[in-house]
């Protein structure tokens, strides 16, 4: 299986590579902020709850997060090809959590760390919320998550960079030329 972890900064393009890799390759995309904006939208109590947290550009508890992942995990059929993870994880509990729960069912996954310049980030991301109706993308939300994942989310690029199971791409090209470097690293990662 060809399991990867996209990580990078809010509007990075996680979401946008990832279904360049989907068209490609044929992965399971799990976008853990799509899975939340989801619940959002049922109006579950749960939702609810989290429309409050992603509004003011916060993480969803640790807890919640890796229980998702592993009802995940447990749903994939035995016919899928390799997961993209795009926003998980997102803290070095999450990385340890997510190591361990690969390990048990004998797969493993690499990081692949988008980088972006921070004005170019909150350029896409103004940009996008002028049609994307996302309750975080207004510019003082985007500051609070760019803080957050400066603290709490850069850490884990050196968790796995430790681990030697890191690559880093150059985001602040175009939309294929940033697709060209992942798919090198994917055809090296397949063989
Ligand atoms: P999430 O949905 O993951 O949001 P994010 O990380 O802030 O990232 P975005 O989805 O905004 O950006 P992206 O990197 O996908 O970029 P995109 O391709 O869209 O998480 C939202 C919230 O959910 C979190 O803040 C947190 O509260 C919660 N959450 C999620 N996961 C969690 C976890 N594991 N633990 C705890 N809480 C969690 O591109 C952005 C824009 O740029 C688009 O308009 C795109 O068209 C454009 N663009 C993309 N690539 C390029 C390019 N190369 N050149 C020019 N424009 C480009
Ligand atoms: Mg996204």
């Amino acid at each position: 299986m060809l399991n990867i972890i996209l990580c990078g900064a809010p509007g990075s393009g996680k979401g946008t590579q990832s279904d360049f890799i989907v068209e490609k390759y044929g992965l399971s995309h799990l976008s853990t902020g799509d899975v939340l904006r989801a619940e959002i939208k049922a109006g579950t109590p749960l939702g609810k709850e989290i429309d409050a947290i992603i509004s003011k550009g916060q993480l969803v508890s640790d807890d919640k997060m890796i229980a998702l992942i592993e009802h995940f995990l447990d749903s994939l059929s035995k016919d899928c090809k390799g997961v993209i993870f795009d926003g998980f994880p997102r803290t070095v509990a999450q990385a340890e959590a997510l190591t361990a729960m690969l390990a048990k069912r004998n797969m493993s996954a690499t990081l692949i760390d988008l980088m972006v310049e921070e004005q170019s980030l909150i350029e896409r991301m103004i940009n996008r919320g002028k049609t994307s109706g996302r309750a975080d993308d207004n510019l003082e939300t985007i500051k609070q998550r760019l803080q957050v994942f400066h603290r709490q989310t850069a850490p884990v690029a050196d968790f796995y960079l430790e681990q030697r199971n890191y690559f880093a791409i150059n985001g602040n090209k175009s939309m294929q030329q940033v697709f060209a470097q992942i798919d090198n690293i994917l055809q090296i990662l397949k063989h």
